[in-house]
């Protein structure tokens, strides 16, 4: 155990996801476990810049397991993006005497962290809490679980009202740059078509799927896309488009927006941030620095920030095989 690592920070920033408080709850308890002290700042790098933190012990993170959002409160930060905004952080960093930060967020936590370290010296490690699951170094990231089951649940029940008029419904789902959200979703709850930002299938396949489907006796049909997907049209756009070229259709949307973003975590996501974390803070008092963790193979391992912030995970497209086999 690094005998200099005498106080922990945590935060949590960007977008919030299911399983964060399950995180931050496992950063205090590993904290208390080992007898080193642990600070929460709120609302992420901000936070950090205002001086807002508190000392967190085992009780403060009392039932909180199973709480959607993050008691940390998150926010993206500009000023933080300044040369000044980031002294004032670390200043406040040296104030509270931390020796050792858990970041818990995306690639822009990721990022922020790094130049953190690189300008001031902190040692850090990152721990992927994001619903997009778009983070390289680990299979899943947290919230992600969560996410998928919302989702599932709200086109199950769009299934029902689809089928009882004869609709074609556009859902909406999350994922800005990557389309894990609506892959799995979409197979989960057997949609018909899948859009997803890595894959412009293009819109003659789009209807020449759904032509296909109405020939071969389908009554109703759910497409899901992806917010970044790149077929060029958002989604109320394509839902014209696709009513005009197949005017047979009654076509509706729905944008499940950010409720895929909240809700009580799966109890995936809520042992995936325990073991996360608990490895997160093992790693500072081994003296360990500039590292994710990540939940690869079902192990929990480590991979240097760099590396998680220079790659992509890669999408398996062979779902898209998968899926378009199913939709028969
Ligand atoms: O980063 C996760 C994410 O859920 C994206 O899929 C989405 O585009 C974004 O957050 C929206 O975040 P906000 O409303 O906080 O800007």
């Amino acid at each position: 155990m690094a005998k200099n690592i005498k106080r922990i920070g945590v935060m949590t920033s960007g977008g919030d996801s299911p399983g964060m408080n399950a995180a931050i709850r496992a950063v205090v308890r590993s904290c208390a476990y080992y007898h080193v002290g642990c600070v929460g700042f709120y609302r992420g790098f901000q936070g950090m810049i205002e001086g807002e933190y508190e000392e967190l012990n085992a009780r403060s993170v009392r039932n909180i397991i199973s709480r959607g959002g993050t008691i940390l409160k998150s926010a993206r930060s500009k000023e933080f993006l300044t040369v000044e905004g980031r002294q004032k952080a670390a200043d406040n960093l040296k104030k509270a005497e931390i020796d050792a930060m858990v970041l818990i967020g995306g690639d822009g936590t990721f990022r922020g962290g790094k130049i953190l370290r690189e300008e001031h010296g902190i040692p850090i490690i990152g721990v992927p809490g994001t619903i997009d699951n778009d983070i390289y170094g680990t299979n899943y990231t947290i919230g992600y679980d969560t996410a998928l089951n919302t989702v599932v649940e709200a086109i199950d029940k769009i299934r029902d009202t689809a089928s009882s008029h004869n609709r074609l419904f556009f859902v909406e789902v999350m994922g800005r740059d990557a389309g894990f959200i609506a892959l799995n979703s979409g197979i989960g709850a057997g949609a018909e078509e899948i859009l997803i930002p890595e894959e412009n299938l293009g819109l003659d396949r789009l209807l020449d799927s759904l032509e296909r489907s109405r020939r071969s006796g389908k009554t109703s049909s759910i497409v899901i896309v992806s917010e970044g997907d790149k077929i060029g049209k958002n989604v109320f756009e394509l839902a014209e488009y696709v009513t005009k070229n197949l005017p047979y259709y009654e076509t509706k949307v729905t944008v499940l927006g950010h409720i895929q973003r909240g809700g009580s975590p799966s109890c995936f996501d809520r042992v995936l941030a325990s073991r996360l974390c608990v490895k997160a803070v093992e790693l500072i008092l081994d003296g360990k620095t500039d590292l994710m963790v990540g939940f690869l193979n079902n192990q929990i391992e480590s991979c240097s920030l760099e590396l998680a912030l220079k790659s992509k995970p890669n999408i398996n497209k062979d779902l898209l095989r998968i899926s378009d086999i199913l939709s028969t």
